[in-house]
């Protein structure tokens, strides 16, 4: 390894999900175990690399932007090297490489470990491409130590089976594989003894989470919530097919489970519901809902929403503008649907404008913002757990946190970083909650 003077500097930039964030900590590790330090700046890294997303059109498009950008960086620095990983790489492939002449490296969503190897050969000046498809078998045995953060994301699970019709993500992430209890449990205890207090685990659907010796999702956050240190646990993200009782009595039930959940429904109407194969009718759906909203009257819901997937009529999305006053979504991230490849819904007959779509989509978050709002501010003169993670970015000399609910709660106040404490609301806002400090309650680790 280079002695630290010497060494080599790597920028990451993440595109796409909390997944993938995770993913580029654990390249970030592996990278500096082979003499990489870490580059905010672009223009100073020897090694650029964009962890890419899939998931819309407009994700793949934002790549193919930012490599544009660093074409004139790679004309100027001839030795810079410029790689591709994640989603988009695992979907493209050799395509990227060809179609790129300024890329030296693509890598798949199962090759991390390989990474630091390949990136060698890439400065030997071999260009590579190393995209395996994600399998059963292979599940790579992440990070322990993981950055000194307050709050710290675990990937529980990787991959997904459910073939959504239109999802790309079962196609560049594989199938479903869970990590044995006893690793998560490791790597959670390893984060919280570098400062976290707030771990949230990721899955594409957590609910399927099953380890070899059989622990299922909610006995794994049970042991979690167990882990001496740690305040908060968070998950995301659920499937309402396999949405469990079970789930939601340990959620009401173990303190340090948040009361939040994301419960992405994606569509109002039956006939939508099942032609994009979800496994639920909106009865279903809303039974779900109902249940989480019994156990935790405090809890905030929340989803994900297509418009305009194949075939949606104007009586579908009216049902789906209907499941937003049913469920009042805590907070909601809506979509505009886009053909991916591989999905069977890429070939469906119906394809909406764009016009169509747009309006649907800004006609969904207006009334969703009025919600968000109302609830918002119902929410005053309420006292509300906070866990202070910093300054606000646009509110001045605030400082923000999160509610155990997950709203962004910001308020007056310093050096209460890291700290837990109880902030009366004075003011709801469509993103946030702006209150004072009534106690700090932070607890002995
Ligand atoms: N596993 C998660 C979703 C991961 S993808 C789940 O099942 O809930 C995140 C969100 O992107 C999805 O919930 C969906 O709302 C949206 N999405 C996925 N594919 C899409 C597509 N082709 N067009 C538009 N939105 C899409
Ligand atoms: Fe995609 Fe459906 Fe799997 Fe979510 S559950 S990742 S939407 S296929
Ligand atoms: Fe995107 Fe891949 Fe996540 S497609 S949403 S980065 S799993």
């Amino acid at each position: 390894m280079s002695s630290p003077a010497a060494a080599k500097k790597v920028h990451i930039a993440t595109f796409g999900c909390q997944m993938n964030r995770y993913d580029s900590d654990r390249l970030a590790e592996l990278l500096a175990a082979h003499g990489y330090a870490l580059a905010e700046d672009p223009a100073s890294a020897d090694l650029i690399i964009l962890n890419t997303c899939s998931v819309r059109e407009h994700a793949a498009q934002k790549v193919y932007s930012q490599l544009g950008a660093l074409k004139s960086l790679k004309r100027r620095r001839p030795g810079l090297i410029i790689g591709v990983g994640g989603c988009l790489a695992q979907q493209e492939g050799a395509r990227l490489l060809e179609n790129v002449p300024h890329l030296d490296l693509v890598f798949g969503t199962d090759a991390l470990e390989e990474v630091p190897a390949l990136v060698d050969e890439a400065v030997r000046g071999r260009r590579r491409v190393h995209t395996p498809r994600p399998r059963r078998a292979t599940l790579a045995r992440t990070s322990v130590a993981g950055p000194g953060e307050l709050k710290a994301l675990v990937t529980v699970m990787q991959g997904c089976d459910n073939y959504c019709a239109y999802c790309v993500v079962p196609y560049v992430r594989g199938p479903e594989r869970s990590r044995p209890a006893g690793e998560i449990l490791e790597e959670v205890a390893a984060r919280v003894e570098a400062g976290a207090r707030e771990v949230t685990l990721l899955g594409q659907n957590v609910n399927s989470y099953r380890d070899p010796a059989g622990v299922d999702f909610p006995e794994l956050l049970r042991r979690v919530a167990a882990v001496p240190g740690l305040w908060r646990v968070r998950f995301t993200t659920s499937h309402p097919k396999d949405l469990s009782p079970r789930l939601i009595e340990t959620m009401a039930g173990e303190e340090r489970v948040m009361e939040q959940l994301h419960l992405p429904a994606q569509a109002g109407s039956d006939r939508v519901l099942a032609a994009m194969r979800r496994g639920y009718t909106r009865e279903q759906y809303l039974a779900k809902v109902r249940a989480f909203r019994r156990a935790m009257p405090q809890g905030a819901l929340g989803g994900d929403i297509i418009v305009g997937f194949p075939g949606e009529s104007e009586e579908d999305f009216a049902q789906t503008m209907r499941l937003l006053e049913e469920v009042r979504y805590d907070f909601l991230f809506s979509f505009k649907y886009s053909d991916r490849p591989h999905t069977v819904a890429r070939h469906l007959k119906g394809k909406l404008s764009e016009e169509v779509k747009a309006r649907r989509l800004q006609e969904l978050q207006v009334r969703q913002r009025q919600i968000t709002l109302a609830i918002h501010q119902a929410l005053e003169g309420s006292v509300q757990e906070v866990l202070v993670e910093g300054p606000a970015k646009r509110g001045q000399g605030l400082m923000t946190g999160r509610s155990r609910a997950g709203r962004a709660v910001n308020f007056p106040g310093e050096e209460l970083v890291g700290r837990l404490v109880m902030v009366r609301i004075e003011q709801g806002r469509v993103n946030s909650l702006l209150g004072r400090v009534v106690t700090d309650t932070t607890r002995e680790v």
